[in-house]
């Protein structure tokens, strides 16, 4: 193997360019040649290329976003965007690729080594943290992080103003993000997808808290979450009980920022073991943490795998509730 590329593609998150880097420099480092397509799929169907080498790296490791950019690509999701694809990869030799992002990209990486015969490896990068056979996906930490900052500030308001908040966070179908972040800030309740929510229960704890002397409370929502988005959700509390609320969606602030040390180190480590299983010959793979080492596992276990979130943290914020 001599050239290998890589790509960021889907929802971007905190990490990528750390995963980028370690990609880049690795690959170097054993000897292989390194094209970034940008833009994900899109820019592969358009050759939109760069040649990294060690200083096209230099000064990422901290930033958010991509310096490869990112896209969502219908097109490639038919044989005639993949053809393309496939042509471009041909042409351009390269011989291996390294698919940085969340289930939509795997699915991709999936097709071009299984119909394409294109050998790829997947890196598991997402804020929702869903992607199975991985403990930490990239981005998730630093999600919570800047979840957990603004749920400290609005505590700050609530506290002041006795209201009740309810938070939405990211996460998609998933409450990685609503679990960490909601007990990591101490909050009232926590509603994810992972559990059915009722109405009347959260109602029931937010009123006994109000006899116990409680002025205020936090509730984080996960924008999955079957009782509805955030102002839904206000909107029925305040139906039942009549208290004063204010609704923050945090949304796309939640993909932004500087990577938390742990997202740089998680992103380091599957960059370089994606190059090491492109270089062992293994293909149509994802590299995964999994109790702090490197496991790699077919890339279709993350998504016929059902990540499982640990309800013993929900179950503990329920006790620590105050
Ligand atoms: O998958 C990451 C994510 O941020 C989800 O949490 C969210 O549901 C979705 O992407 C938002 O997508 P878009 O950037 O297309 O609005």
């Amino acid at each position: 193997m001599k050239k290998i590329a890589l790509l960021t593609s889907g929802g971007d998150c905190p990490g990528l360019n750390a995963c980028i880097r370690a990609v880049v420099r690795k690959s170097v480092h054993e000897g292989l040649e390194v094209v970034g397509i940008r833009r994900g799929f899109a820019g592969l169907m358009e050759r939109d290329t760069i040649e990294l080498g060690v200083s096209s790296v230099s000064g990422i490791i901290h930033q958010g976003g991509t310096i490869l950019r990112t896209a969502r690509s219908e097109l490639f999701k038919t044989k005639r965007g993949q053809k393309k694809a496939f042509d471009n990869i041909k042409e351009l030799d390269i011989q291996g690729l390294i698919v940085i992002g969340g289930d939509g990209s795997f699915h991709g990486a999936y097709y071009l080594n299984k119909d394409w015969d294109i050998p790829t490896i997947g890196v598991p990068a997402t804020i929702d943290n869903d992607i199975a056979g991985s403990d930490f996906n990239i981005g998730f930490a630093t999600a919570v992080n800047t979840a957990l900052e603004s749920i400290d500030k609005i505590r700050d308001t609530a506290t002041s103003h006795d209201r009740l908040f309810i938070i939405e966070v990211m996460g998609r179908t998933s409450g990685f993000i609503a679990l960490w972040a909601g007990l990591a800030g101490g909050v009232e309740d926590i509603l994810i997808p992972e559990l059915k929510t009722d109405l009347d229960e959260v109602c029931r704890k937010l009123e006994e808290g109000r006899q116990r002397g409680k002025t205020s409370s936090i509730i984080v929502v996960a924008e999955g979450d079957e009782a509805g988005n955030a102002f839904e959700i206000g909107g029925k509390i305040k139906e039942k009980i009549g208290y004063e609320i204010r609704v923050v969606v945090l949304g796309h602030l939640q993909r932004g920022g500087s990577p938390v040390a742990l997202d740089r180190i998680i992103a380091t480590r599957l960059g370089s073991a994606a190059v090491d299983s492109l270089l062992k010959g293994e293909r149509g793979k994802m590299v995964g943490l999994v109790s702090s080492q490197i496991k790699t596992f077919p890339i279709e276990y993350a998504w016929k795998t059902k990540k499982e979130i640990d309800l013993n943290l929900y179950d503990l914020s329920q006790i620590l509730a105050g």
